[in-house]
């Protein structure tokens, strides 16, 4: 019987262990954290993390041959397959700050696990969470330098490509399963050891090998081109605000082109989420350290345009209502980085809830999923301190100017403006003409995911803007 462990319990390892235990039976699945709190709400009937569908199979593997436990020394000495997937933050200190991946967290996991193998054995270490290339390398020095001798340490690289909100389905069904492992026989022995463990539900030929630096740099250029196809189509949604054009009918068009395909062209105030600029910064600092300004240029810009997004959301609100906000009460609906997730880390939701209260918004923010604490903490959090270990969030100080309210309708109520800021699909049931009716006038909606129906909000009286659409007359400078 092969026993697997896992070193981290936060978005990556807590499901993906689990659709590992559902899918192999036969294989005891333990997945581990430092964080006590953390283990037992993995232990509890209310997950950590909130995903479509997670409930489910927890349910109905854990205890069976899932376990989450804060014992992490015995578990990964016992394992035979040990996932690594902690945090890696970007440095917000030192060389590299605010763009090199701090890799301290992945090396007390790799001391941890050097410490408490003991041989004879082999050892598979898999890197889950999203590290730099040629961390591997790194980690296998320090596995090599601090552990039994006896024991042979075989790394992998084997990135996680599931999204949040659809977690379950992606792992489900991946597109690809990738494992990079060295290319002699022992680092071939363990790249199919690990490919077995797949193989139970995914086809043989949707599981694909590699060395290991190119899946290591597989994960990060993924990333990186998908945010530049958003990146890509924000900035053709300020041209289109410009010219008149619609910026739905240019992102039709152009998808239908097989080359193009119609995926991730969805116009926003701006992508967020725990990977996308990260990524970008590592992709960024490691072309300049290999002396490629120019390829670092390049992706910075992806960057770039998504902080512009962001401004320029937050100029329209600003410059649409008669340049000032000072005072005004706004509803900010969604503050989670993207619908059927709770998550906050990284979400566009900051910047813009930041610029409007440097005007002097009241902000009145209401997300289905997101904590008030958890809003305070990310307003008051200083940048990429966000994965970081943090203090506890009940100690984020209280913004005197935002509140954060269990109900869209007491949000709007007297509101000047509606920032939509997640495309979350109950925002398209709220009843209009009552929110209209609560508003104050003229009333405006700001709507940053483009999905209500404008054409029937304007019916009613509101002052509506759309990215990448046409400019209502009423927000026309000229
Ligand atoms: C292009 C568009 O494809 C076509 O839809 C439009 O109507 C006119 O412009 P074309 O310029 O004829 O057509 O050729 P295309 O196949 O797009 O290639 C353009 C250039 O990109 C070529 O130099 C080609 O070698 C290069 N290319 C293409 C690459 O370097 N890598 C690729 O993966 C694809
Ligand atoms: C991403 C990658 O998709 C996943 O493969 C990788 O493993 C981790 O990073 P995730 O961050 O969970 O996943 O969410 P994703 O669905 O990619 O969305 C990222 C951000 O882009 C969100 O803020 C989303 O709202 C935004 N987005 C996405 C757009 O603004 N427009 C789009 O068309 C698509
Ligand atoms: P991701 O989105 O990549 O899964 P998270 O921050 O959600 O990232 O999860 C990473 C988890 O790893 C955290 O719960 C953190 O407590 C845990 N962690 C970090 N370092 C260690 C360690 N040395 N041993 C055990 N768990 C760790």
């Amino acid at each position: 019987m092969v026993k697997i462990a896992c070193i981290g319990a936060g978005y990556v390892g807590g499901p993906t262990m689990a659709m590992i235990a559902l899918k192999c039976p036969e294989i005891e699945v333990v997945v581990l954290d430092i964080n006590e709190d953390r283990i037992a709400a993995w232990n509890s009937d209310s997950l950590p993390i909130y995903e479509p569908g997670l409930d489910e199979v927890v349910q109905e593997a854990r205890g069976r041959n899932l376990f989450f436990s804060t014992d992490v020394t015995k578990h990964v000495s016992e394992a035979d397959i040990i996932f690594v997937s902690v945090n890696t933050p970007t440095k917000t200190s030192g060389i590299g700050a605010g763009k090199a991946a701090d890799l301290s967290y992945w090396e007390s996991a790799a001391r941890m696990i050097a410490q408490c193998c003991k041989g004879p054995a082999f050892k598979i270490v898999v890197e889950k969470s999203t590290v730099p290339v040629k961390t591997a390398e790194a980690i296998s020095k320090v596995l090599r330098t601090n552990g039994d001798s006896s024991v042979h340490f075989e790394i992998l690289s084997n990135p996680e490509f599931l999204a949040e909100g659809t977690a379950v389905s992606d792992l489900t069904a991946p597109d690809r399963v990738l494992i990079g492992g060295k290319e002699d026989a022992d680092g071939q022995r363990a790249v199919k050891a690990l490919a077995d463990v797949y193989a139970h539900w995914v086809p043989r030929a949707q599981i694909l090998t590699t060395n290991l630096w190119s899946a290591e740099l597989a994960k990060l250029t993924a990333n990186a081109m998908l945010a530049q196809r958003i990146s890509s189509v924000n900035s053709i949604s300020a041209l289109c605000e410009e010219t008149g054009a619609d910026v739905s009918e240019v992102a039709r068009s152009i998808g239908m082109d097989s080359r193009i395909g119609s995926k991730f062209l969805n116009a926003s105030v701006g992508f967020g989420g725990s990977c996308f600029q990260k990524d970008i910064l590592n992709l960024v600092y490691i072309c300049e350290t290999q002396g490629l300004q120019k390829v670092a240029d390049y992706w910075r810009m992806v960057i770039d345009i998504n902080d512009y997004q962001k401004q320029r959301y937050v100029e329209r609100v600003i410059g649409g209502m008669f340049n000032t906000v000072s005072n005004k009460k706004i509803a900010v609906l969604g503050f989670a980085f993207k619908k059927d997730t709770g998550d906050t880390r990284e979400t566009p939701a900051i910047d813009v809830c930041r610029g409007l209260i440097a005007d002097g918004a009241k902000l009145f923010v209401y997300d289905p999923k997101v904590e008030a604490q958890h809003v305070h903490y990310e307003l008051s959090a200083a940048k990429f301190s966000w994965d970081h270990p943090k203090a506890p969030y009940a100690s984020a100080s209280r913004l005197s100017s935002v509140s954060v309210v269990k109900d869209p309708y007491e949000a709007c109520d007297g509101a000047h403006a509606i920032c939509v800021l997640t495309e979350w699909d109950e925002f398209k049931q709220l009843d209009f003409p009552r929110l209209y009716a609560s508003m104050t006038k003229p009333a405006f909606i700001f709507d940053g995911r483009n999905i209500l129906d404008h054409a029937a909000l304007r019916e009613m009286g509101f002052v509506v803007y759309a990215l990448g659409k046409p400019l209502d007359p009423f927000l026309r400078k000229d």
